[in-house]
């Protein structure tokens, strides 16, 4: 498959990114700094900036908070004709990759709750050939 893959330099986007082209994906990745992407012959980094400074990062943080953007990205997506999913992980952690972790549209996270960047980037790929949370938002826990 061709998968397009935004936050390929993030924590989740790398294992994300790893996993995608050890299952054989051709994958586009669209990163604000393409230098940072792992080099492979399937990957293809798509580069493009907005302008970044100072003023630029003092003036996001000032007026956007973190979770007003995530609603919107949420309302965006839920308004697209897309088979999307939306993936809301526990507290992330550098731990391994366990291909074993509990998800649900109702199941409850709670401050102990922990999973692995590993394991969402699992989970993601999974849902390619799974339609079950299509056009859902799952929460995903260890
Ligand atoms: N940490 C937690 O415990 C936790 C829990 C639940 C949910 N989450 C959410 O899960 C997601 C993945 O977490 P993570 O720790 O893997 O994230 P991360 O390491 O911070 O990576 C975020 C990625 O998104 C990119 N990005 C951020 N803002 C962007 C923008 N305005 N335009 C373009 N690219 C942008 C970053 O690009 P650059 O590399 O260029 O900066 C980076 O590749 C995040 O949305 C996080 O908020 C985190």
């Amino acid at each position: 498959m061709h998968l397009a893959v935004f936050g390929g330099t993030g924590h989740t986007g790398r294992h994300l990114l790893d996993q995608a082209l050890r299952q054989g994906h051709t994958v586009t990745a669209l990163a604000r700094d393409p230098d940072r992407l792992v080099v492979h012959e399937r990957l293809r980094a798509v580069a493009d900036s907005r302008h970044r400074n100072l003023y630029v990062a003092i003036a996001r943080v000032a007026i956007r908070s973190l979770m007003r953007d995530k609603e919107g990205m949420e309302e965006l997506i839920r308004a697209s004709d897309t088979a999307w999913t939306v993936v809301r992980p526990a507290i992330l952690t550098g731990g391994r990759h366990t291909g074993h972790y509990r998800t649900g549209t109702d199941l409850r996270l709670t401050v102990a709750s922990r999973i692995s960047y590993a394991d969402v980037a699992d989970f993601m790929l999974a849902q390619l050939a799974d339609d079950t949370f299509v056009r859902r938002a799952v929460a995903i826990t260890s």
